[in-house]
């Protein structure tokens, strides 16, 4: 199977993890446009979704699924998202994208984080994957310095900029031994709005697409 065959099953195979009749969050990238062309098949069932992007807002849109802003729903049972790694304790590196913030708000509003995968992303230490961290402007130049005391190697994302308005560096060079430690440090440093380590709100179960079929899998 191609890595984009396993992005479509696991998009698929998310749909059993919904609640029909509620709100869904649908995260941003390859694999959560597979979900969302599978969710436009059964748009009827669900009253709309909350986008955690501008581009998954406009995918969303174009199907005729009805965008909320988060401020106008109650609540969001299910967020359906990719991840750029995952390990076996369900954290993730995320914000390949850059999406990193507005992913991280919905996740944290929902009942259930379902991470959609291809088998290339389950790593057994994060970090292979540059850290993505998204930095007020004014401030690039502090957090990159703050970045490279901490040990990695930051690299301003050229020419790219955030739904937020903000600025992304990718921190290359980690061996991520303690994710939730390292969460919490680096949205420490001032100008930082959010970084892409969703390790203190891990994934709750890993759909993860391998050759032998979709495996669901949770942390411990
Ligand atoms: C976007 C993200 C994506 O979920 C992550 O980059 C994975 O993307 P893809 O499914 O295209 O590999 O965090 O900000």
């Amino acid at each position: 199977m191609t890595q984009d065959q396993l992005k479509q099953a696991v998009g698929r195979a998310a749909i059993a993890h919904l609640v029909e009749g509620e709100i869904v969050g649908v995260g941003t990238g390859s694999t959560a446009n597979c979900f969302i062309d599978e969710l436009a098949a059964r748009k009827d069932r669900f009253p709309g979704a909350v986008a955690s992007s501008e581009a998954t807002r406009r995918r969303l849109e174009g199907h005729g699924i009805t965008v909320y802003d988060l401020d106008e729903v109650d609540r969001i049972p299910v967020y359906v998202d990719g991840a750029d790694e995952i390990n076996a304790a369900m954290q993730m590196i995320k914000g390949g994208g850059g999406a990193l913030t507005r992913e991280k708000i919905v996740a944290a509003v929902a009942g259930k984080f379902i991470c959609i995968a291809d088998a290339a992303k389950l790593v057994p230490v994060l970090g292979r994957f540059p850290l993505p961290v998204e930095v007020v402007p004014m401030a690039l130049g502090h957090v990159r310095r703050e970045l490279a005391a901490i040990g990695g190697s930051p690299v301003l994302r050229e020419g790219f900029v955030t739904d937020n308005g903000n600025l992304i560096i990718d921190v290359g060079g980690l061996e991520i031994l303690d994710p939730a430690g390292l969460e919490t440090r680096i949205n420490q440093i001032v100008g930082v709005v959010t970084n892409g380590l969703f390790a203190r709100r891990p994934a709750d179960v890993c759909l993860l697409g391998t050759a032998a079929g979709v495996l669901t899998l949770t942390a411990g």
